[in-house]
């Protein structure tokens, strides 16, 4: 199984790059700021038949076709291109991500970057890797040490004027820096490999952390919701970090 996420993760990512040289046109979603692109419909389509192909029997839980419910323990959770804003833009930040959950459980996670070529894999209980090499958490224990990622929803409204909130507590508390790269999946995994000591975002669907928070925890991180509560696919908002500053970015977040 997780031959075949790292298999349809590499298929999309070649899909992505391929339209990344091409100017693609984008349609918005609901939301004007929410695109989707000819890039999201053939990578997660080519991802949902390599899929199939193996597991014809297990769920599909994916970002552009939706649900597909089947009498199996196994669900895939698809973000076929997570940052599709910086694809459209060619602002290089951008991944396929790939989950497997077996009774609600993560159980595997493939995020790909197809630029940088950087491949983050965990299977649970066995570690979390970087291009096969393992990888952890930052040991950073302080607020004051950290550099932090946070994600915008598209909404602009109530929970943009919450996350500024948030983010003016955090330099409040002098944090070296807040990043904000437009890429769930990616944050989750940068967190994951201590490039970033913590993350959050208020609202997220369930394919832009399935595969990211199991490849978090694997590295040894910690991920719950921003009241601190524990981690479920449906919270949809997240706090992400090294285990070692949690509590004090949920006494800020749970304000
Ligand atoms: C988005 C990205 C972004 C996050 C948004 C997501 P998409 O996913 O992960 O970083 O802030 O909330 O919706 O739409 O590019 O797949
Ligand atoms: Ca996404
Ligand atoms: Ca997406």
């Amino acid at each position: 199984m997780k031959r075949t996420a790292i298999k349809a993760a590499k298929e999309a990512g070649k899909i992505i790059l391929h339209y990344y040289s091409k100017n693609v046109n984008a349609m918005s979603k609901g939301n004007t700021c929410d695109l989707v692109t000819e890039a999201d419909i053939a990578a997660e389509n080519k991802i949902i038949s390599i899929i199939k192909n193996k597991f014809p029997h297990h769920s599909l839980l994916t970002e552009e076709s939706g649900e597909e419910i089947h009498n199996s323990d196994y669900c895939w959770v698809i973000d076929p291109l997570d940052g599709t804003n910086n694809f459209y833009h060619k602002f290089p930040m951008f991944c396929v991500s790939i989950a497997l959950y077996k009774k609600g459980k993560p159980l595997i996670g493939v995020v790909f970057d197809p630029l940088k070529n950087e491949l983050f894999c965990a299977e649970k209980n066995e570690g979390a890797y970087l291009n096969n090499k393992k990888i952890k958490v930052s040991n950073t224990n302080r607020l004051n040490k950290s550099l932090l990622a946070l994600g915008f929803y598209y909404e602009r409204g109530l929970l943009m004027r919450k996350s500024l909130g948030q983010m003016k507590k955090f330099f409040y508390e002098n944090v070296h820096g807040i990043r904000r790269t437009g890429s769930a999946a990616l944050d989750l995994c940068y967190t994951a490999c201590g490039r970033f000591d913590g993350y959050w975002e208020l609202k997220l669907n369930p394919w832009d952390y399935a595969a990211g928070s199991l490849i978090l925890t694997e590295a040894g991180g910690r991920i719950t919701d921003a009241q601190g509560k524990r981690y479920n696919l449906k919270m949809g908002n997240v706090a992400a970090s090294n285990g070692k500053i949690h509590k004090y970015m949920i006494r800020i977040l749970s304000q």
